[in-house]
């Protein structure tokens, strides 16, 4: 069955991934996009592109706007079942009520909803069984994470399963393009701090790695510090890690640890799921080489619209043990695909699968 979606924040960079990973999707089809009054009424070709490749040919109706009494009714119209979210966060968090209230299924991109006992924060092939919070009846609105999560996480939880962490140092290195396309355009100036980032990471790190417990997620108590800082690059985000382990290890076996790293069950054939959702490199990760990791290799020339696994692998390498128990790595992730656009399309797939 192909289900009906509107993308919303359809001018931005992450409303423009969301159209090109939705533009051959097997499961959905976009019938509209919206966005706000500056962008309402144009003709979705008329929109400036700002991804590699060419807009997708959606064939679709003017631009809706968000606003608009008459949105929900429009979209029942066009058929739209589900929502993708790609709206700044102020805007989200009235809008995708609106649309849950309105009986349209909601995978949201932004922070407003994030760490509410009752919306899971699901990465879809590490914690998709938090989607099964339902403390009063079916929830139909679930958020991805925050994108420096992403190469946090997967490392921590390779290493945390197989030896048990104790604590975390990280630093990040974040690619323009995770502040929307002003930044990446240069349209704003660019400031090494990123505020807030470092707090939201580390308790999304606790949040999706919670328990779930008679319908409730009970975020973990992890001992970790992060400075969280913006580069000059375009995508890609890396953190370098420190990891302080509770037994002594041998690097070889933190390398086999990584190694071994396997998706849930649940996510297992989902169009969007790498076959490994983490890659181990020997020596550096190099976001020229490695951002496009699909789980089985590195392509250079991938195209996002088709190769739905492209960018949605972390890769780590610069593995290194500092001390008996202490595992030094760096850990690269696509921002912008397994960060955002891609991880919420995963996300979706899950949810399609068990929501009603
Ligand atoms: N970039 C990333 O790597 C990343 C990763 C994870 C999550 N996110 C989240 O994804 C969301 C979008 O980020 P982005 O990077 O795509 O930003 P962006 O390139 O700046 O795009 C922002 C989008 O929001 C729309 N918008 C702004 N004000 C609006 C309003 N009042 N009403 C309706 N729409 C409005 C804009 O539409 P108009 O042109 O119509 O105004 C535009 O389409 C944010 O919540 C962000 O935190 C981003």
């Amino acid at each position: 069955m192909v289900r009906g979606a509107v993308v919303l924040g359809a001018s931005g960079l992450v409303g423009q991934r969301l159209q090109q990973r939705l533009a051959n999707h097997p499961m959905f089809e976009v019938r509209a996009l919206a966005g706000s009054a500056r962008t309402a009424g144009r003709t979705p070709s008329d929109l400036d592109w700002g991804l590699e490749g060419q807009a997708p040919d959606l064939n679709l109706p003017p631009v809706l706007d968000v606003q608009d009494p008459a949105l929900i009714e429009t979209l029942h119209g066009l058929g739209v079942t589900w929502a993708f979210s790609a709206v700044p966060s102020d805007v989200a968090s009235a809008l995708e009520l609106r649309l849950i209230d309105g009986g349209i299924r909601v995978c949201s991109n932004a922070s407003a909803h994030r760490r509410r006992t009752d919306v899971p924060l699901i990465v879809a092939d590490l914690n998709p069984h938090h989607l099964r919070v339902r403390p009063e009846g079916e929830v139909l609105h679930a958020c991805a994470t925050n994108c420096t999560l992403i190469p946090l996480l997967m490392p921590y939880l390779a290493l945390h399963r197989a030896f048990g962490v104790v604590s975390y140092h990280a630093t990040s290195e974040q690619a323009r393009s995770g502040a929307g396309y002003g930044l990446l355009r240069g349209e704003v100036p660019l400031t090494p701090d990123i505020p807030g980032e470092a707090e939201k990471t580390m308790a999304e790190l606790a949040w999706v790695t919670g328990r779930l417990a008679a319908g409730r997620i009970e975020p973990v108590s992890i001992d970790g510090r992060m400075r969280c800082q913006r580069v000059d690059e375009a995508d890609g985000h890396i953190v370098d890690v420190v990891f302080e382990l509770a037994q002594p290890v041998a690097l070889s076996d933190v390398n086999a640890a990584l190694d071994a790293f396997a998706p849930h069950p649940d996510a297992v054939g989902l169009p969007s799921a790498p076959l490994k959702p983490l890659m181990r490199v020997e020596g550096s990760v190099r976001r020229e080489v490695h951002m496009w990791a699909d789980g089985l290799g590195f392509p250079t020339e991938a195209n996002p619209a088709t190769d739905l696994q492209a960018g949605m692998a972390v890769v780590v390498g610069d593995v290194q043990m500092e001390g008996p128990s202490r595992v030094r790595l760096r850990s690269l992730s696509h921002n912008t695909v397994r960060g955002a656009a891609g991880g919420v399309v995963l996300l979706a797939e899950l949810a399609s699968t068990q929501w009603s």
